[in-house]
């Protein structure tokens, strides 16, 4: 009897509100692609999908969280880079990304860009090299905390012109961004679904996209790489996970839910306007997935050893 109600329960599921935790501040990149997302998503599932932001130690916070939360279905998890980077950040992570978590599926891929205060005194990409350099002591870089892909990327940067700068962390690039829109902060490197509104505004100082090639939502915007930053790239991915033991109906229920989200044109639409795109089919599933984070754990790890920004 048990056992059926059990299995009763599942084929229910859901019953109440699902809550999909966000790493990083309301209003930022992660936050945008959660609830645009989570929208959907709700009406896919017939139940609210509601995003809750909880802030902390570059997203280690809430995938700790996540990892002690019960694994009833009705706790999820989207994190970016940082889930596999903070292995290496982190010389005591309270979780295992490889073994406390259910893999569900990916997401969307989201390019960067590097940015200054607007009244920062350099106007394109070498002038900024060659302004860093002769300062470097007295300029900040603002990042999300160790496990942000904007401290990842602050930290290329950094390696890629051979200089240090002093880290300011936020909570998230939304506070973040509001310090560089206020000049209290001088650089952000920081994802094109928060930046691209106030690149179009001219807001900021912008120096280039951080991917391989140029982006259809930036087409005239020069990348990293193609002016002189060989081989600079940092291209953001999601993961939706789960809590270990999760029932395994829920996860295929849930998945279906993402893949449903990302073919909805309003879902669509507003990546595409923000320069997200629809990971390729073979990172759909929780296979791809996991996959994928074993790599970047593996990409990542010696790139940051090697660069030596640790925290306990
Ligand atoms: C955010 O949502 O605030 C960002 O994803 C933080 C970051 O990783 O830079």
């Amino acid at each position: 009897a048990l056992f059926a109600a059990g299995a009763s329960a599942q084929t229910a599921w859901p019953t109440r509100t699902i809550s999909l935790v966000v790493p990083f501040a309301a209003g930022g990149p992660t936050d945008v692609v959660a609830r645009s997302l989570a929208a959907s998503m709700s009406k896919t599932l017939g139940q609210t999908v509601l995003v809750e932001n909880k802030l902390g130690a570059g997203g280690t916070v809430a995938a700790a969280f996540v990892a002690r939360a019960q694994p009833d279905g009705y706790t999820f998890f989207i994190h970016h880079n940082g889930m596999a980077t903070s292995t290496a950040l982190y010389r005591k992570l309270p979780y295992n990304p490889l073994t406390d978590f259910e893999y569900i599926s990916q997401a969307v891929d989201v390019p960067m860009t590097l940015l200054a205060r607007k009244d920062f005194p350099a106007n394109n990409l070498p002038e900024l090299i060659a302004y860093v350099r002769a300062n470097a002591s007295k300029i900040n870089l603002a990042n999300a905390g160790l496990g942000a892909v904007s401290q990842l990327c602050g930290m290329m940067f950094e390696r890629a012109i051979g200089v240090k700068l002093t880290a300011v962390p936020f909570q998230g690039t939304a506070p973040a961004m509001n310090a560089l829109l206020g000049g209290q902060v001088d650089l952000l490197c920081d994802q094109t679904t928060q930046t691209i509104p106030q690149i179009k505004a001219g807001s900021v100082k912008f120096y280039g996209v951080t991917t391989k090639n140029r982006i259809k939502a930036l087409p005239d915007a020069p990348t990293l790489a193609e002016q002189g930053l060989k081989d600079f790239e940092v291209l953001v991915w999601h993961g939706i996970y789960a809590p270990k033991g999760t029932p395994k109906p829920i996860l295929e229920k849930m998945n279906m839910a993402v893949r449903a989200a990302l073919r909805d044109p309003d879902v669509v639409k507003r990546m595409a306007d923000l320069g997200a795109e629809v990971a390729s089919d073979s990172k759909l599933t929780p296979e791809g997935l996991q996959t994928w984070l074993k790599a970047e754990i593996d990409k990542w790890g010696p790139i940051i050893k090697a660069n030596g920004a640790f925290a306990d």
